[in-house]
Formats: structure tokens, sequence, C-alpha cells
């Protein structure tokens, strides 16, 4: 097992800043436009931009979508920038019949099911240093997030689950039920849980809160552009929600 994901970064004498991550621009634009004092800093062909939100040390950035862009820019939040935590917001397609669009489903682990180095012995998704392949999400952030989609959302439905990531826009019925019959996820997306195994391998916490976008069959028929207007103004919220409680 990767170990230490659910524990809290050591506090004691390291000032707390939450590295807040959207793969879009529309994910983060509204979070950056309210910070205080920004400092921006280009890095990794991402834009870092820092300063303070609801009184509280961020960083905040648009990461790009798939596992590679993800994985980097967690890594630069935690090594350069000092991330303490990392909240990722955004869009994602439906695993579950129940969940529908514009509902929320909030980590409680992530896995990289196109992970595979099964002809090693291995079962598809488990990492070749640790035999594991569940990052857990941390626990006290989970509940948060939870409670800031019920509180700035009411009027969709908020679900815990397992965030099945790859570098793959789901589309068919096939893959969806290949997913789900091995990994049993909610929710597919392309960068989660690249930002869970950097932010396993570093003791720092972190929680994927994500609006559903899709039912990731093809079939889905949404008006991207008044989704995800409407999804980053409720991600925008709850972040904030999380921020200030
Ligand atoms: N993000 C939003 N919808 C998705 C899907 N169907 N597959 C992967 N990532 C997504």
């Amino acid at each position: 097992m990767i170990s230490g994901c659910e524990k809290k970064a050591e506090v004691t004498g390291v000032t707390e800043k939450i590295g807040i991550i959207g793969a879009m621009d529309e994910e983060v634009a509204s979070l950056k436009r309210e910070v205080q004092t920004p400092t921006v800093t280009n890095m990794g062909g991402m834009e870092f931009c820092e300063g303070t939100l609801d009184g509280k040390n961020v960083v905040i950035v648009k990461c790009g979508v798939g596992k590679v862009n993800a994985g980097t820019c967690a890594r630069l939040l935690i090594n350069v920038f000092g991330a303490t935590s990392i909240i990722n917001t955004g869009i994602a397609g439906s695993l579950n019949n129940d969940i529908n669009i514009g509902d929320y489903v909030i980590s409680t682990d992530a896995v990289q099911y196109d992970y595979d180095v099964s002809p090693l012995g291995f079962k598809r998704g488990e990492f070749y240093e640790t035999g594991e392949s569940s990052l857990p999400a941390d626990e006290s952030m989970r509940k948060r997030a939870v409670e800031a989609v019920k509180t700035c959302a009411p009027e969709v439905g908020v679900f815990e689950g397992r965030i099945c990531t790859s570098d793959q826009f789901v589309s068919t019925a096939e893959q969806k039920n290949s997913i789900t019959g091995e990994f049993g996820g909610m929710r597919c997306e392309m960068e989660g849980g690249a930002i869970a195994q950097i932010c396993c391998n570093n003791n720092v916490p972190f929680v994927i809160i994500r609006a559903i976008s899709d039912k990731a069959d093809g079939s889905a028929n949404v008006d991207y552009t008044q989704f995800e207007h409407e999804a980053a103004e409720r991600c925008a919220a709850v972040t904030r929600y999380m921020l200030s409680h």
C-alpha cells in the first residue's frame, strides 16, 4: 500500500497552502479572478496563480488534460510551490446509471485503470512498486467536500466513490462495463488518479471533486458550453466553501 495518503501533511512549522488544480480553463478561471494579491509564475507550460482566497493561502493552476499533465502539475505544486494539500476540481463521465449529469462525485479513492503490468503477475491497475491499486483520498477533506456540495448546490445529487482515471475519454458501453466490472468505480476522468499518486507518494492529503458532464457511453448530448459554465460556477462555490470551513 502506498502509505500515508490519508494523513495530514505535517504542518508544524509549515505554512498551510492549498493547491487547486483544474484540467481546463473554465474549471479554475473564476477562482483565479478572486485571488487576493496574486503572483503568477509560469512553469512547465502551466500558469500558477498564488495568493490568498477566503483568508487561505492558495495556488491555483490549470494543468491541461491527461495523466502526465496532472502528475507534473501536482509534483510542481508540492515541491516548488509548497502545497500542503490538493483539491482537484472539474468534470467527469458517470460510470453508474444512478448518477446523472450535473451530479457530483467526491473521491473515496482513485485508481489508474490503464496502468497494466499484468504480464508480470499483477492485476490491472496494481502498481509495480507496491502491488496496490487504490490511492485513498483524505477523510476530512472528503467530508468537507460533501458538506460543501450539499450546502452550495442542494439541487444536485452528491455521491462518494472511486474515481477511475486513464488517458482515454470513455465513450462506449463496452469501455464502461470493462472499467466497472474490474474496478467498480463511480466516474471516469483523465487526471485524478495521477494527482492522487503524486499526493500519496508525498504524504499530501487530497480530494477530487467532479461534476458529471456525460454518461461515458457516447450517448451524451450535452450543451458543453452551457454545462461547463454552470459546473464551473458550482465547482468554484464548492471549493470556496471548503476553504472557508
Ligand atoms: N471527462 C469528462 N467526461 C469524460 C469521459 N467520458 N471520459 C474521460 N474523461 C472524462
